[in-house]
């Protein structure tokens, strides 16, 4: 029986930085993991130490997606409850970081397979290394890529891509998977912390309440008409202000406009 160490934790100058620690089954996504998982967000989430969450893997792999023995088999033996509880824990797991207080962003080192892309997705930003490697497998083991899955790629690709990737489960490799979009960047393995670490902060310099409410937004507002987007947008700035007890637009207005101190165009105000 594996113990907590299925998932660790630093965290470390304002970023948390939260590994799949299972190098030797490549972070393949067991039970024990998936409940570890949501313990360390809820343990994370309105920790004040912590303003950015960065979802990493240990070794050679982000994950190899959902663990075919542990979270397939060994539950299905369990029978319908067995297979209904262990999909709860990970989906609820995975839509906890979609909806995080704290911006978050996916640092993909190597193999991301099938129902790693669920957590992929979750993460609001995401870099890899050129090194990595992105599958869909499910077909390569005769199942559909469920678990959100089949909606990720549609979200995130263009039809004739995730067509592909879904029916071919070809591997692609992290410059690919920037092209098409499936990430934000990818650049050489070596570099990989230090982007992320770079990007990480470019996020601890902008007011935390907007961003919260601005990622949500970008989520939001896709599956909206224009007009119920923008009735929506109105509303969630009135509660953004209800919630930025400092008053944060007023002062980025203030130290433009008045102070002189900084351009809003060319990056945030003085937290
Ligand atoms: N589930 C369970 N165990 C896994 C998984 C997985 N998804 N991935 C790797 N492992 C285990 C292997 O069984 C092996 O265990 P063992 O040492 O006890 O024999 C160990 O991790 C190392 O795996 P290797 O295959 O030896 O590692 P290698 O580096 O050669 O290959 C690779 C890595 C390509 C990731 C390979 O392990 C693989 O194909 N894994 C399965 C990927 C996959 O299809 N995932 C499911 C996607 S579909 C879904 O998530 C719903």
């Amino acid at each position: 029986m594996e113990d907590q160490d299925v998932v660790s934790v630093l965290v470390e100058n304002r970023i948390a930085w939260v590994n799949f620690a299972r190098p030797a089954k490549r972070n393949a996504m067991s039970p024990t993991l998936n409940r570890r998982m949501m313990e360390v967000l809820d343990e994370l989430e309105f920790n004040d130490d912590v303003g950015v969450l960065v979802l990493g893997g240990e070794g050679t792999a982000w994950s190899a997606g959902m663990d075919l023995k542990e979270y397939f088999r060994e539950t299905e033996s369990l029978g319908l409850r067995g297979v209904r509880k262990s999909q709860a824990e990970s989906y609820g797991w995975f839509r906890r970081l979609r909806w995080f207080q704290k911006p978050t962003i996916a640092m993909v080192n190597g193999w991301c397979f099938g129902g790693g892309f669920g957590p992929l997705f979750a993460c609001d930003l995401a870099i890899c290394a050129d090194e990595a490697q992105f599958g869909l497998s499910e077909i390569n083991w005769g199942i559909l890529p469920g678990g959100g899955v089949t909606k990720v790629v549609v979200d995130l690709l263009p039809m004739r891509d995730a067509m592909w990737l879904t029916l071919t489960g070809d591997l692609i490799d992290g410059k690919a998977a920037s092209a098409m979009r499936l990430v934000n960047e990818s650049v050489p393995l070596e570099q990989l912390k230090a982007r992320t670490t770079q990007v990480a902060e470019m996020l601890l310099s902008k007011n935390p309440v907007a961003l919260k409410f601005a990622k949500d937004a970008v989520r939001r507002v896709g599956t909206m008409t224009y007009d119920e987007a923008e009735d929506y947008l109105v509303r969630m700035q009135e509660a953004a202000n209800f919630h930025d007890k400092s008053e944060g637009r007023k002062e980025g207005i203030r130290q433009f406009i008045d102070e002189k101190s900084y351009k809003p165009g060319l990056g945030a105000y003085d937290l």
